[in-house]
């Protein structure tokens, strides 16, 4: 299992849209996939077509991660009606608002991940789509995540935002995982015949080189068309649609290629300096516990867990 974060800190970017496009594009292959709604907004969930009341959903999956309260929140798509394959959705909630806290604890952080690791063998690709911050929620998917995308349109106010993500998104890495890898940035909303899209795309490109997706996703309305209907793009009437699958293919591609052919499995919290860090700061935020590693003194990080007897002695 591979999981893929589709992320932003700006709202409205396209990150649902990219995120089913991505899901679309997976199942088609014929990869078994989920896509996780973390986004209280529950748009990729409607997209996905999984309308109607749930008992249960992400919410009571971030509260308790037990394996038959994922399997309950977990519903098939009705894409899978369109062609064999398989493809379902955890299904997101208004309630997982109350969870998206700003100062998320080591405990909470990780609960995704527990999840995730129970239904390991199920799937081949979970993308996760975030809601529109780095509060809690965001980071709980990042530290579930082997990749993460960052959506950005090309307009000034995005690259700042794509900025800002990156930097987040870095520090999470620094303090608590090793598996995660930023992806990089897909620009989304792209107008070919924009002098103003052009150069915005040319300034990104230059400020982040080849963190910037050689793909990039147009300014399509059939895209707006199928997510309405709650369909996937491919398999979607016309031109436009087949052209759009394609791009979405294509960056499907781009993750795989990254990715590699292993598939590690879900022990990014078992690794001793997690473990250590767990047992310790269970119910500690988790912006104490990344400035303590931001200071990369060891003594002092020691010191402060009151662990590692043995280091410092020598
Ligand atoms: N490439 C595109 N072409 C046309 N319409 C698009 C494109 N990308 C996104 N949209 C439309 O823009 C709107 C916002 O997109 P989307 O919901 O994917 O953004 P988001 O980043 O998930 O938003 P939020 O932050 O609210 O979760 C939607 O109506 C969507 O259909
Ligand atoms: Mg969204």
């Amino acid at each position: 299992m591979h999981v893929l974060s589709v992320s932003s800190l700006k709202g409205g970017v396209g990150k649902t849209t990219v995120a089913l496009g991505l899901a679309s594009a997976a199942f088609n292959q014929g990869l078994r996939t989920l896509v996780v709604d973390l986004d209280p907004q529950c748009d990729a969930t409607t997209g996905l077509g999984a309308i109607g009341e749930f008992a249960e959903t992400v919410a009571d999956v971030l509260q308790n991660p037990r394996h038959n309260i994922v399997h309950r929140a977990i519903v098939s798509s009705p894409w899978n009606k369109l062609h064999s394959g398989n493809i379902d959705v955890l299904v997101g909630s208004p309630k997982s608002q109350a969870l998206d806290s700003p100062s998320p604890t080591i405990n909470e952080i990780w609960r995704l991940e527990i999840a995730l690791a129970k239904i390991e063998s199920e799937y081949d690709l979970v993308i996760i789509d975030t809601p529109p911050s780095v509060n809690g929620l965001t980071r709980t998917a990042w530290v579930a995540s082997d990749r993460v995308i960052i959506v950005s349109e090309p307009s000034l106010f995005s690259v700042v935002a794509a900025d800002r993500t990156m930097h987040a998104l870095a520090e999470l890495r620094r303090g608590l995982t090793d598996r995660l890898e930023t992806l990089g940035i897909l620009i989304n909303r792209f107008r070919p015949q924009s002098k103003e899209g052009d150069f915005r795309v040319s300034e990104l490109r230059e400020k982040y080189g080849d963190r910037i997706l050689p793909q990039m996703v147009e300014e399509r309305t059939v895209l707006q068309t199928a997510q309405g209907a709650g369909r996937p793009i491919h398999g979607w009437p016309g031109e436009s649609a087949i052209e759009i699958a394609a791009v979405f293919d294509r960056v499907l591609e781009y993750v795989q290629k990254s990715l590699g052919q292993s598939t590690p499995s879900r022990i990014a919290r078992n690794s001793r300096k997690v473990l250590r860090l767990n047992r310790v700061m269970r119910g500690q935020s988790l912006d104490e516990v990344l400035k303590l590693e931001a200071t990369e003194s060891k003594d002092e990080i020691s010191d402060l867990l009151g662990l590692d007897d043995e280091t410092k002695k020598d």
